[in-house]
């Protein structure tokens, strides 16, 4: 399916007073870039930054108090079609099994039943959890919950996968091992990619470019080209030569921006 590029516009939010919080808050000031057709952006940046927030504003789950986001020169106002999207959370249903949320995601690209099955049994097996189909969500580790989650988004078949921490709920080892397939699934089929992380050897080790953003309100402090040959190893990459520059000069920015909210 074609990838469409996003553009991101002076994106300003603010979020209304509530019963908790008196003030209204900033969470993003004038936030802008670009995602070109079929580019893998991974956004790193404090805890409060408002990543989260962005990703819904792309997603059009919220509308931003100014500027605008386009997707394929169309302006995003509602959910556009073919939009890949894991939460934070991993919001799957608790009523259907592992295989059947990931059903779910096929059915809903369209896919037969038949299709979508097979397409399920080979995500969840591509995640590690070929064992464990038939299982409730509620029946799973956090951990797995969240691989069923991953294997429902690319299940779905989308232009753009927006990604939410896709693994932060994943044990060290697992991690590579899904790192590396979500690589080489995304490596084959070349989508539009943007990937919030915490990670900065994740960040690198994927994108193609790293933008960092500074503490809350959130704006875009630098960007990173990462220009690592593909295809990648998730784990292996962090070998190649100029990935500890990279990783130093992210860390110099992120700790910058952390030090003004935790205390320097
Ligand atoms: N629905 C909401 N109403 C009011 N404030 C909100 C709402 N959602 C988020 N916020 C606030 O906006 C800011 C940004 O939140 P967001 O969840 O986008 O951060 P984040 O960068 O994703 O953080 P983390 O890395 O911890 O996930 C925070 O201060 C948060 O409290
Ligand atoms: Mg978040």
């Amino acid at each position: 399916m074609h990838s469409p590029d996003i553009d991101i516009d002076s994106v300003s939010l603010r979020f209304a007073p509530t019963g908790e919080a008196a003030r209204s808050h900033l969470a993003l000031a004038d936030v802008g870039f670009r995602v070109k057709p079929g580019e893998f952006v991974a956004l790193i940046g404090p805890s409060g930054c408002g990543k989260s927030t962005l990703l819904r504003i792309v997603a059009g789950l919220l509308g931003p108090t100014s500027g605008t986001v386009q997707i394929g020169g169309k302006t995003v106002d509602g959910v556009p079609e073919g939009i890949g999207f894991l939460f934070q959370s991993d919001a799957l249903l608790p009523w259907k099994t592992a295989q059947e949320n990931v059903v779910l995601g096929a059915l809903l690209a369209g896919r037969s039943r038949t299709e979508a099955t097979e397409r399920a049994s080979f995500l969840l097996a591509e995640v590690g959890l070929g064992k464990a189909t038939e299982k409730f969500p509620s029946e799973l580790s956090g951990g797995m919950r969240k691989r069923v989650a991953l294997a429902r988004t690319m299940a779905y078949e989308p232009r753009i996968f927006l990604l939410d921490e896709p693994f932060s709920a994943l044990d060290a080892q697992t991690r590579i091992h899904v790192g590396n397939r979500f690589l080489q699934i995304l490596e084959t089929l070349g989508q539009t990619v943007i990937v919030v992380t915490h990670d900065i050897d994740e960040a690198i080790a994927m994108a193609d470019r790293v933008l960092v953003m500074t503490a809350s309100p959130g704006r875009i402090a630098k960007e990173f080209i990462i220009d690592l040959p593909r295809p990648r190893d998730y784990y292996g990459s962090r070998f190649t030569p100029g990935f500890r520059d990279m990783q130093q000069g992210i860390w110099d920015i992120l700790k910058r921006e952390m030090d003004g909210v935790l205390g320097g």
